[in-house]
């Protein structure tokens, strides 16, 4: 019977769509999604169609390539899952204590300590909460962060007058603006304010244009996408001369996961709110990143048998049991998944851990270019 085979992720409504920064940055509890309506009695939908909810203009983009999920065919779920869990919490430890160690190398050669600036405007309580995060983790491994908050009403000029000063200031390593600014500001001309030098986050134009070019490296690669390929390499997985496919196309994410595979030799696909047949196309990768925000998007059909799965969507789902009234699921639907993929990382202990983790060796990386501490 259909409904015996109907996963957990089938309950996952379409109308739960996120944009990509909210699903990396997820809100507090307050937020909760209503339950979508239920599956239509003739078809077995996986996942059911957009409830009457006020979709944001992303989300009504969004949910074009989500419409592909409700044709899932539910035979292709395999009964046992068999994948290697890839853990991104242990491999994020590992990384953090490695780059601690070399801190304390160069410390001890130098005198130097790599100084990473923060600077964050507004107050937003998630934003508020990952700057905490990353200054935590560099006095963990003996970074010196430096702060700037401003308020939610600064202007353009003041920004880029901080990030000024921390060019100029060589005990400043690294200089990151967390993301989103303000409406009234324009993220062009503030991240381009940052010396390329020190774009710990790597989203200066310039280092992206590096990265999208054959024979040229960028001084930094954005550390989440960083991290997916960081999570790859260590679970051994091979990339030269496989198909991958990278859901969205965020400039934070999407788009440089998509580079960052290209140049390590695989045959690169992206799958976007306009992509026909996004399920088809999956379905052909060795490699998947998932980085759209769409709870569940990705189901068991979607994944060729084997294939190693990156999902980096962290998204908020409707719990009742949870004592918060939700749960946080990825882009892809881990139950079915599970049972089709050789490898997967899970959500949440996957990609997340690993965003801070790739921000500490950029910084400690960018020390020790500015030093030439080899
Ligand atoms: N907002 C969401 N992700 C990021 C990130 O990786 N860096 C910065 N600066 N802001 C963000």
């Amino acid at each position: 019977m259909a409904s015996s085979i109907l996963s957990d992720c089938s309950s996952c409504a379409t109308s739960r769509l996120l944009p990509l920064r909210r699903a990396l940055h997820p809100p507090p509890p307050r937020f909760r999604p209503s339950p979508g309506p239920a599956p239509s009695p003739r078809r077995p939908l996986l996942l059911t169609a957009a409830a009457p909810l006020p979709l944001l203009p992303r989300a009504r983009r969004m949910a074009a390539l989500s419409a592909a999920a409700s044709s899932a065919d539910p035979a292709t779920v395999l009964a046992d899952a068999s994948a290697k869990i890839i853990d991104g919490k242990l491999v994020a430890k590992q990384i953090r204590e490695e780059v601690g160690v070399e801190i304390a190398r160069m410390k001890d050669a130098t005198g130097v300590v790599p100084g990473l600036a923060v600077i964050l405007v507004g107050s937003r309580k998630d934003s508020q909460t990952y700057v905490r995060n990353k200054k935590k983790a560099c006095e963990a491994v003996g970074i010196k962060s430096y702060e700037v908050n401003l308020p939610e009403d600064a202007s353009e000029y003041e920004v880029i007058k901080h990030i000024a000063t921390f060019n100029d200031d060589p005990s400043v390593h690294g200089i990151l603006v967390q993301l989103p600014l303000p409406r009234h500001m324009n993220d062009e001309n503030i991240l381009n304010a940052v010396s390329i030098e020190k774009d710990v986050d790597g989203f200066h134009p310039v280092n992206i244009g590096r990265l999208a070019m054959q024979g040229r490296d960028p001084f930094f690669v954005p550390c989440t996408p960083k991290g997916c390929m960081e999570l790859l390499h260590r679970s051994g997985v091979e990339i030269n001369g496989k198909r991958a496919v990278v859901i969205g196309r965020s400039n934070i994410v999407g788009t440089p996961a998509a580079l960052l595979l290209q140049k390590a030799n695989a045959t690169v696909s992206i799958v976007h709110s306009k992509t026909k047949n996004p399920e088809e196309i999956t379905r052909q990768a060795d490699i998947i990143i998932a980085a759209v925000g769409v709870a569940n998007l990705v189901r068991g059909s979607w994944i060729k048998p084997g294939a190693a799965i990156i999902d980096v969507g962290i998204n908020p789902v409707d719990d009742p049991a949870s004592p918060r009234g939700y749960r946080l699921v990825g882009d892809v639907c881990f139950e079915e998944a599970s049972k089709v993929a050789g490898a997967i990382t899970p959500v949440p202990g996957g990609v997340g851990p690993m965003t801070i983790a790739m921000l500490l060796s950029n910084t400690l990386d960018s020390a020790k270019r500015i030093h030439k501490f080899k």
